[in-house]
């Protein structure tokens, strides 16, 4: 190895020595295709020996050009002719001087006719060309490799690279000694299309390598042995009905081939359905040629495709392929009625009904919107009492009944239906079809029907009781009679109104007032219920108009005025009338004030606007209550004398103060007042049997100030509850002639002349109504009311003893009687329990039940606002100006 690198050393320095001869090869012989594409490379100029950049190189040849890096390149497509091309190339260097070389072109179908024998190469030769799918026999000779330095030298070679001792190995076969190189086996191009191997020379008995190393390449040549391939998909669609030359689609396809050659070159062709489609023979574009594509005929074209390379020439390799021509639907078929027409039934009265499937067809896609049917109906229907809607499974159309159809009106109904399809048609002429209906109505009973179904009346208000105000009758809408009907009243809310039986005829029941809150607007309405004879029914309604009557007239204001006195000014007051009718027979009104009266000086009345009046006070007045005649008439004249109640005053803060003068106690304020003061004379009683029964002295104050006893009362005020069973007849009484009698009787005593004077009163009025008779018997004392004794004859345990007994009671006065009994029994045991117990306890519970007058109590609610009858009570004025103390806490009335 030592040695081969001194001689590589010694070789560059021969060639650095020699860098100036250049030159080129006196003869190049090519093979090449019979058409090279402008601007292909057919080969590089290798120049020996120097830098090609130093060399001029031009070509004689027109069609071709040398670039500055030795290139031969076609300035146009060069055809070569079998003959061959011959030119030459010119190399001239820096110093002048020229070499040609004879460049021949070759087809390469001549390539291997000759082979070419090659000696002293001084350069890289030009490629071998191995023909692919060579068929031997093998190994088979190529070319023989023979270096100059053979002609000096004992020699061998070697050879290295892929095919040999690389991968793939074993292709070629190499002879160290003759430089004979050949072929193992057939190539395949589209394996491997090209080798690139070194080939060396050595002495043989030193081993040294006696020349440079030489570059070999093998180039396979390509054969016509791969069929064209589709690429893509052969599956394709194009609409219905489409124009001629409508692309459809391309066909694709591949080659394994060289592709620089024609064996790649594929033309296409359709060997089936050329009637409907023909395909580009160089894009392979299918295009429609018919406008006879229906889908609804055939959907799916099924056409064989050709492709043959090598340009469609006949030695071209073929393949053949189905491609599938989808057909896409278009709307080129309106839905068809599967009968010319149809007919239905329906009954009157009926809504939302199906009456009628129908069935339709359609030729075109199923379930797209070129099938989906669509109804119109284009004619009777001009009330709107149908609809047709649409199937979606079926794509039938669905005719229902909408509106109700009345068979007395329209017996049989002429229908006419459109099928339409979602999608508006294209591609045909068609239009959409229509079929007629004929739909029969069937009668049914139907109940009875007011004519009208709302009557308006107007009626005048106070029109006399039994008036006809009007007739409401029903019919049959199949016989158009009432025969038999009843007519009946469903609502009438105020009751004015009665509704004849028999004849439907409406009478004024009672007075029909407009003012009435049961009027809204004037309107009144009632409802009739008529019923046929086979208890069918039917309602109506009456809507009443009233009409305003003259009866009311303007009212003044009923509460009093309030006239604020100022000091040197006459005031006035206005006086609002308000009339219920309407107008005309209210407003405006007029206000006068009688010439006659004495007011006349002291008043005038002036009109401010419509419905007011101005009061103004023509003198100086006192301050109090006036009363003034004025008269107010409505716009009709009808109005009566009023009076007007108007309170002059000085005002604080625009009302009257309180006012003190003029509370006048009713009687029913007095009873208020007076009954706590009975009922705690009767409390008093109690306790004062209290403290004798418990035997403790009850320490009761004199009695000097009896007026203090009704103060305290009044403290007690209005409304606690008291144990009506107190209330029910007071069981105990004092008996001013049982006063005497008592005498011995200790603390009572006190108590009683404590009440001594309410004493008397009471007593004397229960003696008139000759009633009861008290009988108290605790464990030491028996109190007996005198009176009572001597009335009934009574004694003991409120039996009733038969001697004297007086023949004015009657059996109820006896009953009452018992409940007197009764009633004492119950206050003698209360007393008892009260003896025994804590008597603050109660004392108590008396003070809290007192104020409840209970039921059937004479005196009724003890309420500051309760009223009662005037007459029996006067007397109360008469008690005194203490009284009105009391009187004030009822100052509401
Ligand atoms: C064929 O090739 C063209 C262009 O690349 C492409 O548009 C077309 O879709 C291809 N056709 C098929 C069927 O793949
Ligand atoms: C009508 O009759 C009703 C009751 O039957 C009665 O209250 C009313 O006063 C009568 N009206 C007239 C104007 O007779
Ligand atoms: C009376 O009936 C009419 C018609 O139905 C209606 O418009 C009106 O509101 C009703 N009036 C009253 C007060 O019910």
């Amino acid at each position: 190895m030592a040695k081969g690198e001194f001689l590589l050393i010694i070789c560059a320095l021969m060639v650095i020595s020699r860098v100036q001869a250049c030159y080129i090869p006196p003869n190049l012989d090519l093979n090449v295709h019979n058409k090279l594409p402008k601007g292909s490379t057919v080969t590089t100029v290798e120049v020996a020996d120097c830098d090609i950049k130093s060399l001029k190189l031009s070509c004689t040849h027109p069609d071709f050009t040398i670039e500055k890096n030795g290139d031969l390149v076609t300035k146009t497509t060069v055809y070569v002719s079998s003959r061959g091309e011959t030119f030459s190339v010119i190399a001239q260097d820096s110093t002048g001087s020229q070499s040609v070389m004879e460049v021949s072109l070759h087809q390469e179908i001549q390539h291997n006719s000759n082979l070419l024998r090659r000696s002293k190469r001084r350069w890289a030769p030009p490629p071998f060309n191995v023909r692919e799918n060579d068929l031997g026999p093998f190994p088979k000779e190529i070319d023989k490799i023979v270096s100059d330095a053979s002609a000096k030298y004992s020699v061998y070679y070697t050879l290295s690279g892929p095919g040999y001792n690389e991968a793939p190995v074993g292709l070629f076969n190499f002879d160290r000694k003759t430089g004979m190189f050949s072929i193992n086996k057939p190539m395949d191009r589209e394996q491997y299309a090209r080798f690139e191997l070194l080939v060396n020379v050595y002495e043989e008995t030193t081993n040294t390598m006696v020349d440079k190393p030489l570059p070999i390449k093998i180039e396979v040549d390509d054969v016509n042995d791969n069929h064209p391939q589709f690429s893509g998909s052969l599956q394709f669609s194009v609409p219905e009905q489409s124009s001629k030359y409508t692309v459809v689609g391309q066909v694709n396809s591949t080659d394994r081939d060289d592709p620089k050659s024609a064996h790649v070159r594929v033309r296409y062709s359709l060997l089936t359905g050329t009637d409907l489609f023909s395909i580009d023979p160089v894009s392979g574009v299918i295009t429609t040629v018919s406008t006879a594509l229906d889908r609804e005929t055939k959907d799916k074209h099924m056409v064989t495709v050709q492709l043959k390379d090598n340009e469609g020439a006949s030695n071209g390799l073929v393949t053949t392929g189905t491609a599938t021509i989808t057909l896409s639907d278009i709307n080129d078929n309106p839905p068809t009625f599967k009968q010319p027409s149809f007919t239905a039934t329906v009954q009157e009265n009926e809504m939302e009904k199906l009456v009628l499937r129908i069935p339709v067809d359609d030729k075109d896609l199923i379930n797209t919107d070129n099938w989906f049917s669509k109804f119109v109906l284009t004619k009777g229907n001009e009330n709107g009492n149908f609809r047709v809607d649409s199937d979606p499974k079926t794509n039938e159309g669905l005719l229902y009944v909408i509106k109700p159809l009345d068979f007395e009106k329209t017996p049989s109904v002429k229908l006419e239906v459109m099928a339409q399809n979602k999608a508006s048609l294209k591609g045909t002429s068609a239009q959409w079809l229509t079929v007629p209906i004929d739909l029969t109505v069937t009668n049914v009973d139907e109940g009875p029907e007011f004519i009208p179904s709302i009557k308006y009346l107007t009626v005048k208000e106070n029109t006399p009781n039994g008036t006809v105000i009007g007739t409401y009758i029903a019919l049959d809408p199949e016989t158009k009679t009432s025969l038999g009907f009843k007519y009946y009243k469903v609502t009438d809310p105020a009751s004015w109104i009665t509704v004849e039986r028999g004849t439907g005829e409406l009478k004024v029941a009672n007075t029909i007032d407009r003012e009435s809150s049961y009027v809204k607007d004037g309107i009144y309405n009632i409802t009739v219920r008529a019923v046929d004879t086979s208890s069918k029914t039917g309602t109506g309604t009456v809507v009443i108009t009233v009409e305003d009557v003259n009866d009311n007239i303007p009212k003044l204001p009923s509460e009093e005025l309030v006239l604020c006195e100022k000091e040197g000014d006459l005031g006035s007051v206005v006086l609002v009338a308000e009339d219920k009718d309407q107008p005309p027979f209210a407003e405006p009104f007029t206000f006068s004030s009688p010439s006659d009266s004495q007011d006349d000086s002291k008043w005038t009345v002036t009109k401010l606007n419509d419905s007011a009046a101005t009061l103004q006070q023509l003198t100086e007045l006192h301050t109090g209550v006036h009363d003034i005649n004025v008269l107010v008439t409505d716009l009709q004249g009808s109005g009566t004398l009023q009076t007007v109640r108007v309170r002059i005053c000085r005002c604080v803060n625009g009302v009257c103060p309180a006012q003190k003068s003029s509370i006048t106690m009713g009687p029913m304020g007095w009873l208020a007042l007076l009954l706590p003061l009975l009922l705690l004379l009767l409390l008093l009683l109690l306790l004062g049997f209290l403290c004798l029964t418990s035997h403790q002295k009850l320490q009761m104050d004199d009695a000097a100030e009896s007026g203090g006893v009704l103060l305290k009362s009044n403290t007690e005020a209005l409304g606690e509850e008291v144990d009506s069973s107190l209330l029910v007849g007071p069981s105990v009484t004092v008996d001013s002639g049982g006063m005497g009698g008592m005498g011995g009787m200790g603390s009572i005593k006190g108590s009683v002349v404590n009440a001594g004077w309410i004493g008397n009163k009471s007593t004397s009025s229960m003696q008139e109504n000759g009633m009861y008779k008290g009988n108290i018997v605790t464990s030491d004392t028996q109190y007996t009311s005198n009176y009572a004794e001597q009335q009934f004859g009574m004694y003991g345990e409120g039996q009733l003893l038969g001697n004297g007994f007086d023949n004015r009671f009657t059996s109820q006065d006896i009953s009452l009687l018992h409940t007197w009994q009764t009633n004492g029994r119950y206050l003698d045991q209360k007393l008892y329990f009260m003896g025994e117990e804590d008597e603050g306890r109660y004392a108590d519970d008396v003070v809290h039940s007192y104020g409840f007058e209970g039921v059937g109590s004479v005196a009724g609610s003890v309420g500051c606002c309760s009223d009662f009858g005037e007459e029996s009570l006067d007397f109360l004025d008469r008690l005194g100006p203490k009284f009105k103390t009391l009187a004030e806490v009822c100052s509401k009335r």
